[in-house]
């Protein structure tokens, strides 16, 4: 059972500034909940119990959010906003948070390996909050994960494809389809540009990762933009032994770019316009 889930949220968001000058991106909020919220509640809803998250300076809001804040439900108790709190209080309930700080922003790798003092020595999810995720009726895509995972008991990438012409804006995989959206991983290229891609099939950013890949992130030098990336260390562990990509069902928004926030918005706003007639429907 994977009971912890790490968050890597010392990144600077440098494609939101200035919005993110004194707010982290993590906090942005699609309609009225910030985007680490919706990461944490698709954790919980695949059985995690532990939300680790690896921070910066400038990111206390963080904690903030998933802490009591007494004046406020003191003021608001028994007025029709109190169920405006419903959903945090709810999650807050269900897990336990644990932060540590990424001192110097090294790159997505290193901010997983701060995490292991967090993490320790079992298999663990990672949710990058910027990729904002809708299973659309499929349940969460750290669910689906979960649930290959206890199959494969190896670390695992999620996928999707992607134009070519953006391969410079993740890190792609090439591989042999082992099962229907299934493959087992044979190389790995962080950001190629597009005539070098192996493949459109882009890593996103959900990940199931085993503790060794603790200790090969440690010998791994950095590569692509002078970062240690965690892509590099996963293409380590593909040629040791295997890991999975797998192309998830649902749908995925980069709200850490503009375009891909406000698309998130407006289908989160849709799918909230559409709910209360599926509940009438019923
Ligand atoms: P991004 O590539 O989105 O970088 O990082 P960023 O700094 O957050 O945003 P831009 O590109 O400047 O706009 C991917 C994820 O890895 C985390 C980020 O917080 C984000 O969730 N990250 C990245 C770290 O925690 N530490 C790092 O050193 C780098």
């Amino acid at each position: 059972m994977i009971k912890k889930c790490l968050f890597p949220a010392a990144g600077y968001g440098t494609r939101f500034l200035p919005a993110t000058k004194a707010m982290p991106k993590e906090m942005l909020p699609v309609l009225t909940r910030p985007l680490i919220e919706y990461g944490v509640e698709e954790a919980v809803q695949a059985g995690m119990t532990t939300m680790a998250i690896v921070t910066g300076r400038g990111k206390r809001a963080i904690e903030d959010h998933f802490d009591i804040s007494y004046e406020l439900e003191h003021q608001i108790k028994g007025t029709s906003k109190e169920p405006l709190l419903n959903s945090i209080r709810s999650l807050i309930n269900k897990c336990t948070f644990s932060y540590t700080r990424q001192v110097e922003m090294k790159g997505l790798g290193h901010a997983i390996l701060t995490g292991e003092t967090l993490i320790g020595d079992e298999a663990f999810a990672v949710v990058l909050a910027d990729d904002l995720c809708d299973g659309n009726g499929n349940g969460g895509v750290l669910t689906q994960m979960v649930k290959l995972y206890e199959k494969y008991q190896c670390c695992i990438v999620a996928i999707e494809e992607v134009p070519k012409e953006d391969t410079n804006k993740y890190g792609v995989i090439a591989g042999n389809e082992i099962d229907d959206g299934i493959f087992m991983v044979t190389d790995m290229v962080e950001k190629p540009d597009p005539k070098d891609a192996p493949s459109n099939l882009a890593i996103i950013g959900r990940y199931i990762l085993t503790p060794d890949i603790f200790d090969i992130i440690r010998e791994t030098k950095p590569g692509k933009g002078g970062e240690i990336q965690i892509t590099d260390a996963l293409l380590t562990q593909a040629k040791k032994g295997m890991v999975i990509a797998y192309k998830f069902k649902g749908e995925r928004f980069d709200c850490g770019s503009v375009d891909g926030f406000v698309e998130a918005t407006n289908y989160f706003y849709a799918k909230s316009k559409e709910e209360p007639k599926t509940a009438k429907k019923k």
